[in-house]
């Protein structure tokens, strides 16, 4: 008698663990009141984390996404203005990179707000958050460093 095989059971998708953002030197401008206004957005993402993971708290995730686009709107002008200021070369390629936060952040949105998401999509969707805020630090802001010193 042939042995009875078991289903082959389906892989899980590897888990994508929710990303925590440890401000660090390295992200710093040099730039006072921009580097405060990235603490802020950090201090932010990293709210809706705890939120995403735990659901516990007084705020809700769609508060924390009210104040994340709201501050970030009003970071990226003074952001924008400050680079314009100081003639700083990435000042295009800056308010490009803004205009393109603002479309995921609205898709994010959607989704983060959207109760039939699954924790799965939610955790996918702040490490978007996360990896562009922390790239674009480092590879666009960063610029504020030199011609902010000029
Ligand atoms: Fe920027």
């Amino acid at each position: 008698m042939a042995a009875a095989r078991r289903p082959a059971r389906r892989a899980r998708p590897a888990p994508v663990p929710y990303i925590m953002i440890i401000w660090k030197s390295e992200y710093e401008t040099g730039v006072a009141e921009v580097d405060h206004d990235h603490q802020r957005l950090v201090e932010g993402l990293n709210k809706l984390e705890e939120l995403l993971q735990t659901g516990r708290g007084s705020e809700s995730v769609a508060a924390v996404l009210g104040f994340l686009e709201r501050y970030a709107n009003e970071h990226f002008s003074r952001e924008e203005t400050c680079m314009h200021r100081l003639k700083c070369p990435n000042a295009a390629a800056n308010v490009a990179a803004h205009a393109q936060f603002r479309q995921t952040f609205a898709k994010a949105k959607e989704k983060l707000e959207n109760p039939g998401s699954s924790a799965l999509v939610a955790r996918r969707v702040h490490g978007d958050l996360v990896e562009w805020i922390t790239s674009h630090i480092l590879k666009i802001d960063m610029a504020l460093k030199t011609c902010g010193q000029r």
